[in-house]
């Protein structure tokens, strides 16, 4: 597999402080890369550096082999980069088709549907109308008929039922699939490690483990750790794997 997206030494500040330190990081085509770790511990920052919100302090971000860390944000979106932010929201006054025909051209809402079926008796709905879990899914629907290479995904499951939250898993897998890099960051981390294939926790900023989710599934304690670094010592109690 082919690394779409390839960080090298990423350093990141905010507000006077550095709160992304160091960061590499693959995340290879056809395959889903899910970042893990504790509130603060900078999942959202490193996002937003990849796309382009925030800029890097030091550091390499490469798409497709090409660097772009100096690109401004809708440069990087025109070499197929798709972020849905954390708390993104629909444009509540207009209808669900509407909303994905603002996000790509004209056509592309029967390419949602394939994806998310459920939004079609939505269609002439105001977004503003639907439901938490279907106002998800049309943040989603929107980002992908943009038709990107690598998708950036910051806690799509806020807010959501744990019945929804299952029902969006296998569509992320399905990207994944279809040869789409995926990038999830996801608070319920038992549902990204089943259908993710490698993982990155953080912690204050570090990678603190690099490997299969298969692996850190199957590590517990390490699991815990990544929840509670960002308030506790925990940093101690968890190992670096590389
Ligand atoms: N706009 C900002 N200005 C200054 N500091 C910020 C800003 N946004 C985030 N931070 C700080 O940067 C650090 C990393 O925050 P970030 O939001 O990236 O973490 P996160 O891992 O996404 O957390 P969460 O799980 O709560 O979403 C935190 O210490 C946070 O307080
Ligand atoms: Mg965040």
């Amino acid at each position: 597999m082919s690394a779409e997206l390839e960080l090298s030494e990423v350093c990141v500040t905010r507000g006077g402080f550095e709160v992304v330190t160091d960061v590499d990081m693959v995340v290879p085509l056809g395959e889903i890369t899910v970042l893990l770790g504790a509130n603060g511990a900078g999942k959202t920052t490193l996002l937003e550096a990849i796309s382009g919100v925030v800029d890097t302090k030091s550091g390499q971000i490469a798409l497709d082999g090409l660097p772009i860390e100096s690109m401004r944000r809708n440069a990087r979106a025109r070499r197929g980069l798709a972020h849905v932010e954390q708390g993104r929201a629909v444009f509540a006054d207009l209808t669900t088709e509407e909303n994905i025909l603002a996000a790509a051209p004209s056509g592309s809402f029967e390419r949602a549907l394939e994806l998310f079926p459920a939004l079609e008796p939505r269609r002439d709905v105001r977004a503003g109308l639907l439901s938490g879990g279907e106002q998800q899914m049309l943040v989603l629907a929107r980002a992908i008929v943009s038709d990107p290479k690598v998708l950036l995904l910051d806690e799509i499951s806020l807010g959501l039922a744990p019945s929804i939250i299952q029902d969006l898993m296998p569509v992320i897998r399905r990207l994944g699939d279809s040869g789409i890099a995926v990038l999830l960051v996801e608070q319920f981390a038992a549902l990204a490690l089943a259908i993710g294939d490698s993982a990155y926790v953080l912690s204050r900023g570090s990678v603190v483990f690099n490997g299969t989710c298969k692996e850190l599934g199957d590590q517990p304690k390490l699991l815990q750790g990544a929840y509670l670094a960002g308030s506790t010592d925990a940093t101690d109690r968890t190992s670096t794997n590389d």
